[in-house]
């Protein structure tokens, strides 16, 4: 056996070519959400807080309720097949499928398992999950970015969606900001909606109790404050990460903030007020890096006029949907691209992903000359139009039910319902 070695010029070939750079990233976006949703001032009202709390407070308006039937694995694969018809992507011309989720329902067989099966894809795909809390999606979007920049896709596209179930208990900190949903991407070269940067994000992990879900419980454990505060840390370091990266690359120019030269910044949002947390962190970083002075109550003023242009348009979905955990940050980019895609039209946009315990990455792109075109196809606003918004009882009863106890309901057109175990399979119908 050859011993393995590496040269200059590669694994004892010739050497590799240098690859002309690659124009790869987001083709197209699907969306799936729950049928059901409960409207945030019904539930203050009915917990005895004032609905400002969580309307201005938090900037939710409402939340995505999931019931039983409702999981991970039927969320992602109705998601994963709007995508693929938007994208009229014929599915052969798929290599790999990666499903980023905190809420998957089995400890072995990966949610994008279940999805291969249900959408019938090609048995010749390299099908798994990715894990790091909210940040699970994006290490499936880097994977499948880098993976078809590298060239070993040979031409093929990859699946990534992000799916998850937020559930806090009842009457806890954490209950406003729950939601449901799954976001798919279609990524590939030549991209109609974003085209990442590549090579160019700024990371930053450590190893912090901020929120975690041990192994058998349903309702995830946070310190919600300490969160935001690690939240915030990591996206400083990323935000210089990714700046220093940008500038090398000429990405933005030095000598004025970086941050206000991206046309839009998307974060991630466990609830709508975090993402202007995040925005005044990030401008305070540009302050901090700068030699020049500045006065507090001016740049208030200027944080909050900039956080309306750069950040408010992204935020549409998430205040109607809640928290989708992984699919956070691109409900987000969806919303923003439904929201501005045309005068967005090949600009610069930043994203901030955070996956608490935790591990965070800022990177960036630039916005697809035909994004609006290709979003409206997500037809978002339906989506939403299409739901039933339910009481305050309806929603107990929901929490109440068993995870393995679906209501007797059939799916809804294009959907996929989870209906029961039978010999200890899970079973799912589509429609
Ligand atoms: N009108 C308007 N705003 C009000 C209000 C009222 N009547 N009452 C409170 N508020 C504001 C508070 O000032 C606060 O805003 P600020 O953060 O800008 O100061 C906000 O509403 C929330 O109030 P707070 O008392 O901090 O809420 P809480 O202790 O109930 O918990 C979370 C809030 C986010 C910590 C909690 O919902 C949680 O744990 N969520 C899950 C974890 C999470 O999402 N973490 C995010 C990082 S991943």
């Amino acid at each position: 056996m050859r011993a393995a070695s590496s040269t200059a010029a590669g694994l004892g070939g010739a050497p590799v070519p240098a690859r002309a750079e690659a124009r790869v990233g987001i083709d197209a976006i699907g969306v799936a959400v729950p049928r059901r949703y409960l409207d945030l001032e019904d539930l203050a009202r009915a917990r005895g807080i004032d609905p400002a709390k969580y309307t201005h407070g938090l900037g939710a308006l409402e939340m995505a309720i999931a019931e039983p039937g409702e999981d991970t694995v039927s969320l992602a694969a109705a998601a994963g097949r709007r995508a693929l018809e938007i994208a009229r992507l014929d599915p052969r011309d798929l290599g790999l499928l990666v499903v980023g989720t905190e809420t998957g329902v089995d400890h072995s067989k990966p949610v994008a398992s279940f999805v291969h099966g249900l959408l019938e894809l090609p048995r010749t795909m390299r099908v798994y999950d990715t894990q790091h809390a909210c940040y699970g999606g994006t290490a499936g979007l880097m994977t499948a970015v880098e993976w078809i920049a590298s060239g070993a896709a040979g031409g093929r596209s990859a699946l990534v969606i992000c799916a998850d179930i937020a559930r806090y208990g009842v009457a806890t900190a954490g209950e406003p900001t729950q939601g449901a949903g799954a976001v798919a991407m279609i990524v590939g070269a030549e991209p109609a909606l974003l085209e990442l940067d590549i090579g160019v994000a700024g990371t930053c992990s450590s190893h912090v109790h901020d929120f975690w879900r041990p192994l058998g419980q349903r309702e995830a454990q946070v310190d919600g404050h300490y969160s935001i505060e690690c939240y915030l840390d990591a996206v400083a370091t990323a935000y210089r990460g990714w700046k220093a990266r940008a500038a090398a690359r000429e990405l933005v120019r030095t000598g004025a903030p970086a941050g206000e030269q991206l046309a839009a910044i998307c974060y991630h949002v466990p609830f709508c007020k975090m993402a202007r947390k995040a925005h005044t962190r990030v401008r305070r970083c540009d302050l901090e890096d700068s030699a020049a002075p500045w006065d507090a109550s001016v740049e208030e003023l200027r944080a909050a006029t900039s956080f309306q242009e750069q950040v408010e348009p992204s935020l549409g979905l998430c205040a109607r949907i809640g928290n989708v955990y992984t699919g956070s940050l691109y409900l987000g980019l969806a919303g923003l691209l439904h929201a501005r895609g045309a005068e967005l039209a090949r600009r610069r946009i930043g994203l901030f992903s955070y996956g608490s315990g935790c591990t965070s990455e800022f990177f960036s792109g630039v916005v697809g000359a035909r994004a609006a075109e290709r979003i409206a196809a997500a037809r978002l606003d339906e989506l939403l139009a299409a739901r039933e918004r339910i009481s305050i009882d309806e929603y107990h009863r929901i929490m109440a039910l068993a995870p393995g106890a679906p209501l007797g309901e059939p799916p809804v057109p294009g959907g996929f319902r989870f209906t029961g175990v039978e010999d200890h399979r899970r079973r799912y119908v589509g429609a």
